[in-house]
């Protein structure tokens, strides 16, 4: 799949934008806060319905304005669709998909997938869980149409449940109406958990043939989900676990002010060579794993959909060593990718069929050819 056109409006510094993209390598070259991670943004909006960088549509509207558009048509292997969105100060969002008004966000998802590398994904491994499990939840929305409904219901209760534990102490009598939230947050954690648990599985299995081969057969990646849900990861076991602890635990979580347990709590671990890379990994060593998991993403995409996803590369190439550049570059010759860069020194030796290159000046974009 690839997106064909997009067209801004008032969106960011971008008043007005009218884009033609090839379905091979789009570059974005400019100086910094030009608005090339803007243009990234507004693609990664069609594929999730929000920014990567903020949960306000209120920061995209270009300052002093009061609406911001975007528009973009895609094409995918069965037919061609175009997307358009109107973003308004108060919050409010208008959808439409081949001119019709969609208000469901799960009939929406999945209309273009997209992967995003940028630099923040390099501390994937480093980083802390909230991360990792971001990275799963992000993938799944994309794949999964009811996943996205469920993360939503699942933090909206649990936010109601954790409100509740702060007045349980003073007022036990309000145990009874916590107990109420237990069968919902078993009910929509056991969806999520179970889902996760798949992926992870998958993702595993991919990461470690591309890991081999980006490290020349001399590391072994594994991922594994960590769970506090226990071991047996059937729904009905993940359920029957989860109810027990939010019924029984109550007086627990609320001592402690919060819920210890849940998807909101689990891990992926990952491992290279037998040894948590989290821990031990160097930091080549944690960037490599990272770009394994974000190149597995795409196949695992593509294996869901049957076809590759657009992939959007901010500024990461020049975090890369030349090797890992390489087999970067070498994995995206199917695939439309929007990359963006502050100067080309690192891209002119790559022979790429389609390639374009755009100049990005403050929130304007000219293109040109030569490279
Ligand atoms: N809502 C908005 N209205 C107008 N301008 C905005 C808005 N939000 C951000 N900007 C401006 O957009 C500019 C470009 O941002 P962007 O993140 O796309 O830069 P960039 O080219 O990716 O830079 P870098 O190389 O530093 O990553 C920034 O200068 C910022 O001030
Ligand atoms: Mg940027």
């Amino acid at each position: 799949m690839y997106v064909r056109s997009l067209e801004l409006k008032n969106y960011r510094n971008y008043e007005r934008l009218n884009l033609d993209l090839n379905k091979g390598l789009n570059i974005f070259v400019g100086e910094n806060a030009q608005g090339k991670t803007n243009i990234v943004e507004s693609i990664y909006y069609l594929s999730s319905l929000r920014s990567h960088r903020t949960n306000r549509d209120r920061e995209l509207i270009m300052w002093g304005k009061d609406k911001a558009y975007i528009r973009a048509d895609v094409e995918k292997m069965f037919g061609k669709h175009t997307m358009e969105f109107l973003l308004s100060s108060e919050g409010k969002k208008a959808v439409k998909i081949d001119g019709v008004k969609t208000s469901k966000v799960s009939d929406f998802l999945g209309t273009v997938n997209v992967v995003i590398f940028s630099p923040e994904d390099l501390k994937l491994v480093k980083e802390g869980p909230a991360i990792r499990r971001r990275f799963i939840d992000a993938e799944l929305n994309q794949i999964r149409p009811k996943y996205h409904h469920a993360i939503l219901q699942y933090n909206h209760i649990l936010m109601q449940r954790n409100n509740l534990l702060k007045s349980i102490l003073k007022s036990p009598s309000l145990k009874m109406t916590a107990e109420v939230f237990s069968e919902q947050l078993a009910e929509y954690g056991s969806f999520i958990t179970e889902a996760r648990y798949e992926f992870v599985k998958k993702l595993s299995l991919i990461s470690r043939l591309i890991h081999r081969k980006i490290t020349n057969g001399k590391e072994e990646l594994e991922i594994i989900y960590k769970s506090a849900s226990g071991e047996n990861m059937d729904r009905k076991s993940i359920k029957d676990e989860l109810y027990k602890y939010y019924t029984e635990n109550i007086m627990e979580d609320a001592e402690k002010g919060y819920t210890l347990k849940g998807p909101h709590r689990d891990d992926i671990i990952i491992k290279i060579n037998g040894a948590d890379a989290r821990i031990y990994g160097s930091q080549g060593q944690q960037r490599t794993a990272a770009l394994s998991l974000k190149l597995s993403e795409l196949e695992i995409i593509k294996s869901e959909v049957s076809e590759y996803p657009v992939l959007l590369l901010d500024d990461v190439l020049s975090e890369l060593d030349i090797n890992r550049q390489h087999f970067l570059l070498d994995a995206l010759k199917e695939i439309q990718t929007v990359l963006t860069c502050t100067s080309l020194n690192d891209i002119n030796e790559f022979h790429f069929e389609n390639k374009d290159v755009f100049k990005v000046t403050a929130g304007k974009i000219e293109k040109f050819n030569a490279v």
